[in-house]
């Protein structure tokens, strides 16, 4: 039991749902962080999406994320899927929907599915349950289908420059963050792998953007 459940409980996100004020407001910070990353995205790393007909941003909030792929991708069919009382009143537009539901059940089918800040929430044994969905959920398995993974991978402390520490330092306070409210964790690169090994993918491919995160390509 996390030290957020044992106060409250309830695990975090079983309790924000009866908690509109702070359902509202961590929607609304989860809001600014993917406006920030998604614009970095489009800026730099447009490739991630291109050539994809179809994505589910899994775990997506409101939408932020997704509706910036569906405004820049207009040949992309996008889908939000999160939790009902996370995707309650959005609105839905052309080429973006919102589907209710949950990821260790059953992900909507798509080319891409997409992971933003969300297997720091979850244990090994979980993260892998996600990752097993995200594959089945994957319609085009033989040609460009994917996970993609936006994420931080946690650096080497062994290596580190005089002028990473006060990164390495945040990448810490992440951690910790993620072991008290959900019963999450950051992972260093081997990690990730092992993780991606043992959900049956095949590959994975880093690709940095900026600062603390990466994109990580996972195929199946
Ligand atoms: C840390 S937030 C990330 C939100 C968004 N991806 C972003 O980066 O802005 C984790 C998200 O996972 C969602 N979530 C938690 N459990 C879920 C479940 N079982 N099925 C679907 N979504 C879930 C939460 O409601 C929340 O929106």
């Amino acid at each position: 039991m996390t030290p957020f459940a044992t106060a409250h409980g309830k695990p975090f996100f079983e309790y924000i749902g009866n908690e509109p004020k702070l359902n509202h407001l961590f929607n609304e910070a989860m809001t600014s962080d993917a406006r920030l990353v998604i614009s970095v995205i489009i800026e730099y790393r447009k490739e991630v999406f291109e050539g994809l007909k179809s994505l589910v941003d899994v775990g997506g909030g409101t939408g932020t994320m997704a509706k910036a792929v569906a405004n820049t991708f207009q040949q992309i069919n996008c889908i939000v899927f999160d939790l009902p009382h996370v995707i309650e009143g959005c609105e839905q537009s052309k080429n973006l929907n919102y589907v209710g539901g949950d990821m260790f059940k059953s992900i909507p089918s798509a080319d891409a599915i997409l992971l933003k800040w969300i297997l720091h929430d979850w244990s090994d044994e979980d993260c892998i349950k996600i990752l097993k969905k995200c594959k089945e959920a994957i319609s085009n398995k033989k040609n460009g289908g994917r996970v993609i993974i936006i994420k931080m991978i946690l650096m080497d402390s062994n290596n580190l420059q005089k002028e990473e520490h006060k990164s390495y330092e945040a990448q810490l306070f992440m951690d910790m963050l993620m072991m008290v409210h959900p019963s999450g964790k950051e992972r260093r690169q081997q990690e990730w792998a092992k993780l991606f090994y043992d959900s049956d993918f095949s590959d994975y491919k880093i690709i940095p953007i900026s600062g603390l995160r990466s994109i990580i390509e996972v195929y199946p």
